[in-house]
């Protein structure tokens, strides 16, 4: 990997579950992240992908400061920002943007285009002089594919995506080196997805960005992604670069992921099998012990109720090399082909012959 730009650790966000009106007293904690730990190089992708409430947001918005951690560190260029604060945050925060996942409501209705775009400005008036934000903003609209005569424009003016090229437009203002994007495309139609997400990979190369970028669905980020961190109830549970993660996941989740997503080849399609997980996801108020995954794993054994699977190249992987050998928090990883790799037209070679769920037929 490159230089790191941002670097984080252990970090965890529990809330407190409260009881009572007058006597607020604490029965307990969601542990909605729950011990992330992750690198992310200059100009690089991260995508970070797990099913609804696995904590994705969170980590999100703590890595903006819109939310401070309980526990854990975030490193940008080696300084902890969540120690910072004052005129030294600020500054780092520049450097960091988000672009959130829902166009239609994040965009406030009554502002034109151009305030909201400049918007960041007003925070940071010393990245553009007060007689030269138009001119900046008419050339971000141009950068995001938009007509810079739209400025004076208001958001329901626009359909979904373009929307989300504004939200982009507003995160690229202050020339910020990382973009946190949650769920940037989820709202959007499928055949503006794609248009949006090659729009930012085109803005990476032309801006040298780093991306956080987040998803539920592994299609979305697979294009995208240098890296994939897939994430089960406030964890990451596997990582690995793109063709590890897709073409040789190793961790029963990351599998059953994978099992789901589409595959437009019919012939592939035919011969892939899907894993069903049993029951749902545990609540983030009461994990398993052990290993969290437990309870829908087909592999599950006595020693993954006891012992916590550590995020680390499995031993036996480790010995033989290769793209089995990456990060996987299971005690029995084992490589599982589910997805056909790409230009490939061969089924799904699965190892062993666990219990699998049988989806009936394609999905
Ligand atoms: N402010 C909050 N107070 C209490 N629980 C929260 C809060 N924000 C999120 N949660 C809970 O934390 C978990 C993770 O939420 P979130 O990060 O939004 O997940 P995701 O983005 O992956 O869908 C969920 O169970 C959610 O209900
Ligand atoms: S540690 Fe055990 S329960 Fe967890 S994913 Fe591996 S086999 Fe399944
Ligand atoms: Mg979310």
């Amino acid at each position: 990997m490159t230089e790191p730009i941002l670097e984080v650790s252990g970090l965890v966000k529990h809330y407190p579950l409260t009881r009572g009106v007058v006597f607020r007293k604490q029965v307990g904690a969601v542990r909605a992240v729950d011990g992330v730990d992750f690198r992310l190089g200059r100009g690089e992708t991260l995508g970070i992908v797990g099913e609804s409430g696995c904590g994705k947001s969170t980590v999100a918005k703590m890595l903006v400061n819109l939310e401070r951690p309980t526990a854990g560190s975030i490193r940008y260029k080696g300084e902890d920002i969540t120690r910072l604060s004052g005129r030294a945050l600020k500054a780092v925060r520049r450097n960091i943007q988000m672009v959130f996942q829902d166009p239609y409501t994040s965009l406030n209705p009554r502002m034109t285009v151009g305030d909201i775009i400049g918007e960041p400005y007003d925070i940071h008036p010393e990245v553009a002089p007060k007689g030269d934000r138009r001119r900046r903003v008419r050339e971000l609209l141009d950068v995001v594919g938009l007509n810079p005569e739209y400025i004076n424009r208001y958001p329901h003016q626009f359909s979904g995506g373009q929307r989300q090229r504004i939200g982009i437009a507003r995160g690229l203002a202050l020339r910020p080196e990382v973009i946190v994007a949650d769920e940037p495309v989820s709202a959007l139609d499928v055949s503006v997805q794609a248009q949006v997400i090659n729009l930012m990979d085109r803005l990476q190369s032309e801006f040298e960005l780093a991306y956080v970028f987040i998803a539920h669905d592994l299609s979305i980020v697979r294009h995208i992604s240098d890296r994939v961190g897939v994430m089960y109830l406030g964890r990451i549970v596997e990582t690995g670069t793109d063709t590890e993660i897709y073409e040789h996941p190793t961790h029963p989740y990351t599998q059953a992921l994978l099992s789901a997503v589409p595959v437009p080849d019919p012939e592939a399609r035919e011969h892939r099998e899907r894993i069903i997980l049993s029951g749902d996801v545990p609540s983030p108020t009461n994990i398993p012990s052990g290993c969290r995954f437990r309870t829908r794993c087909w592999k599950a054994q006595e020693r993954c109720a006891r012992e916590v699977p550590a995020l680390a190249v499995p031993a036996w992987f480790e010995a033989a090399g290769g793209p089995a050998a990456h990060d996987s928090a299971c005690h029995f990883a084992e490589e599982k082909h589910v997805v056909p790799a790409e230009g490939h037209r061969d089924g799904p070679r699965g190892h062993g012959d666990g219990p699998w769920g049988h989806g009936g037929g394609p999905g």
